[in-house]
């Protein structure tokens, strides 16, 4: 079967917000897919919202059978989030603040483990662990803000997508059962059940005042360095995260930096299908081009905004491009070509996840690093129907693949985002009653254009 452009209506994947979408031939049976995309901050929805602290979430799709739920938890200081029974893998990051997570793991022995957790840190959590988190008690301090991302399908089995929430809380399954099983499996009066099930139900997020026993946050990173004898009593298995303040990047230079952590860097992150990364342009940067042969990124703003370039594979092939900010999700599924830019006036960081099918090399156009200059000089004259010498000049040139300098690259694209939409209004005008292909459908004279620009970025680099 021939992939072919599909049109989906808004309705089936609602507070998204859609660049392109490509049929992908599965084995025969065909399904839709989904392009790069944007999910902005404003279209997050609330999952819970207190005088304490705040959850808002955002669902999204790879189009390869990638389904994530993201979770964006705000504490404010002496808080806690009650526990909860987690259905599936959750890989966290530490936007600000400080605090503590307090988990069980199914096959430990009934003990807890915590980890104590500061701005920039990374970790994971298996899916049916039951954990906590407490802020950190100092009113002073930054709220404690944490993303954290869920598979939304089964990893064990990936036909199964999980039921909508990514955990439980234990009000909600110890309230499941009938009174008369709780009494038999607590061994208590039936008095004590109804006292349990039948009072008002607290929210996920309650202020904690810190009493003496529970925790010596004194003890907490980032106050001062635990003694040795501390390290002992409180780290029994000296569980740490993996923080990307403290590591060395994979990539720097002046134009900003890349870290890239898989389980080889962080232990807990061994037997899940997630990594994480996070990239820093500084301003007038590009990451130059590249595709993920086996990742999905799903990644967030942190701070400051740029332009994200993306090609929808499919037929014919898109560009599509959009502006990020800060609070932003920017999903870039397995194989299709993307580039970030920063503006002139500010730098673009973002922290993100990639959902790997298996080992995954990033692979980038340009640049020393480049996988075009592996192919033959003269099939590459082919394929860009240009002279070879062209191509030499193309692929000789001795730059950096990765982080490089791109002077009002954001500026132009943004320039070039809006004249394409204000041309597509002006297209879907004049064919309003056929919007399936007016609405995605770039014309050919569009498509000429993103060759040639294509073969400028080849240039630039
Ligand atoms: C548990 O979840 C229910 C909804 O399923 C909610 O009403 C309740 O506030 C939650 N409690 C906690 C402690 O999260
Ligand atoms: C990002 O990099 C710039 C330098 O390029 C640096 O000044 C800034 O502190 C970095 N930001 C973060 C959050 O690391």
């Amino acid at each position: 079967m021939k992939p072919k452009a599909v049109v989906l209506k808004g309705a089936m994947l609602p507070l998204l917000l859609l660049w392109c979408f490509v049929a992908v031939d599965g084995g025969g049976e065909e399904f839709p897919g989904v392009g790069p995309l944007l999910v902005r901050k404003e279209s997050r929805r609330t999952v819970a919202s207190t005088a304490s602290g705040e959850i808002t979430a955002v669902d999204v799709r790879d189009g390869y059978g990638g389904a994530y739920h993201l979770q964006f938890i705000t504490m404010a200081p002496s808080s806690l989030f009650l526990p909860v029974l987690l259905h599936t893998d959750m890989v966290f990051y530490v936007q600000s603040g400080s605090g503590r997570v307090t988990y069980v793991e199914e096959d430990e022995n009934h003990e807890t483990e915590h980890i104590d957790v500061v701005r920039g840190d990374i970790y994971r959590l298996e899916k049916g662990s039951m954990f906590y988190v407490q802020s950190h008690p100092d009113p002073t301090r930054d709220n404690l803000r944490i993303h954290a991302i869920f598979n939304a399908v089964d990893t064990d089995n990936t036909k199964v997508e999980l039921p909508a929430a990514a955990y439980s809380n234990i009000s909600d399954l110890v309230g499941g059962f009938e009174d008369k099983v709780l009494q038999m499996a607590f061994g208590v009066s039936e008095e004590t059940i109804l006292a349990i099930k039948w009072v008002e139900k607290p929210p996920a997020i309650i202020p904690f005042p810190h009493t003496s026993k529970t925790v010596s946050f004194g003890a907490l990173r980032g106050i001062r360095s635990l003694t040795a004898e501390e390290e002992k009593l409180t780290n029994k298995k000296k569980t740490k995260a993996f923080n990307f303040f403290e590591a060395k990047p994979d990539v720097e230079n002046c134009n900003g930096w890349s870290t890239a952590l898989s389980h080889k860097d962080l232990k807990a992150l061994k037997g899940s299908n997630f990594g994480a990364f996070m990239v820093n342009l500084s301003r007038s940067s590009m990451m130059g081009p590249y595709w993920n042969p086996k990742a999905t990124e799903i990644a967030i703003v942190i701070q400051g905004r740029g332009m994200v370039e993306a090609v929808c594979i499919g037929e014919p092939s898109e560009e599509t491009r959009f502006k990020a900010k800060e609070g932003d999700v920017v999903v870039v599924p397995r194989l299709h070509p993307v580039t970030q830019t920063s503006y002139n006036d500010e730098g673009f960081i973002l922290v993100g996840f990639n959902n790997l099918v298996g080992k995954n090399r990033p692979q980038f156009f340009g640049g020393k690093r480049s996988v075009l200059r592996i192919l033959d000089r003269e099939v590459m004259a082919m394929a860009f129907n240009v002279p070879t010498a062209i191509v030499e000049g193309l692929l000789s040139a001795r730059v950096e693949s990765t982080i490089l300098a791109c002077t009002s690259c954001a500026e132009e694209l943004e320039g070039r985002m809006k004249d394409q939409s204000k041309g597509e209004e002006e297209h879907e005008e004049e064919d309003d009653d056929d919007e399936e292909r007016a609405a995605w459908k770039v014309d050919e004279e569009a498509r000429r254009e993103a060759e040639r620009e294509m073969r400028m970025l080849g240039m630039l680099v």
